[in-house]
């Protein structure tokens, strides 16, 4: 492969469990040896005014799925396992939708105080997973929403989400929440691109083809033309592509 003299032998760096292949910065260059926490835990973030920062994680095969057999476990690596750990620990709050949540079995985070917001409108969410039990779940619902007791809320919106009114309101729930991670799915994503509330979004590429009938990034809502510039591009000995890109324009808003 054209990279293979470029890698060093080895596995990569690691913050979290599992070790990582070794990793390559291609953009800005030149190409060099890298870390996961150099380009998403020490990067500059800034703080628009009136909401937290709101960063999108997902992966995508090369033609766009984003989940085989309804999860998105098995287009990812180690390394991209890193990457979603990584904006984790640089969030002060984890944003999800429902379908997301409940397909992809969320639990109880790891990280110690961290929060995870599920985003429903029907409010139709198993509170009694231990990612509510735990404390670290939330939902953020309409007021319409019946919600069992004993879950807090972030009640925005009459009949429907009002998602800018979610994240201005976020510190409500956490104070002093600066940056969002948000970790899908494409219709939650949709949302947030229409309402023009994505800062940046950190997208693996997985290496496959996988056709099927799995959502794209954002999936669903109005049409937009919303420009972003490349903050890195990264790859890993294992073929996987990792780019982050900025929201044009981002650090004046
Ligand atoms: N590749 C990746 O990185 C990745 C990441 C995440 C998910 N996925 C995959 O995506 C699939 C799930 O897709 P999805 O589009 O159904 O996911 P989703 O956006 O997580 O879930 C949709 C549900 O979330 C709630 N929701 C979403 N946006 C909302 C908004 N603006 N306001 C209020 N509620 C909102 C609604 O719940 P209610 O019906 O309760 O109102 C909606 O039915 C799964 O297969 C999963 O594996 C992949």
């Amino acid at each position: 492969m054209w990279t293979a003299g470029l890698f060093p032998t080895g596995t990569g760096h690691q913050d979290h469990d599992v070790p990582t292949a070794p990793l390559l910065r291609l953009h800005p260059g030149p190409a060099e040896p890298t870390t996961v926490a150099d380009h998403y835990l020490r990067v500059d973030r800034p703080h628009p005014t009136r909401r937290p920062w709101v960063g999108v994680c997902m992966i995508a095969s090369i033609d766009g799925a984003t989940a085989i057999s309804g999860r998105s476990g098995g287009l990812g690596n180690a390394t991209d396992r890193e990457v979603l750990l990584t904006m984790r620990a640089a969030a002060d709050v984890v944003l999800v939708g429902a379908g997301t949540a409940a397909g992809e079995g969320y639990r109880a985070p790891g990280q110690l105080g961290l929060r995870i917001g599920v985003v429903t409108n029907s409010g139709r969410v198993d509170t009694t997973r231990d990612l509510f039990t735990s404390g670290a779940g939330f939902l953020v619902a309409p007021d319409s929403a019946p919600v069992p007791g004993g879950v807090e809320v972030l009640r925005v919106g009459a009949q429907r989400v009002d998602l800018g009114e979610a994240l201005a309101r976020l510190d409500e729930i956490v104070p002093g929440a600066v940056f969002v991670s948000v970790e899908g799915g494409p219709q939650l994503n949709a949302a947030l691109l229409d309402a023009d509330l994505v800062d940046e979004v950190s997208v693996t590429t997985s290496p496959r083809l996988v056709g099927g009938p799995s959502g794209r990034l954002a999936t669903g809502g109005t049409e937009v033309d919303r420009r972003f510039e490349l903050a890195h591009l990264l790859l890993d000995a294992e073929h996987f592509v990792f780019s982050r890109w900025v929201r044009s324009g981002a650090q004046a808003r």
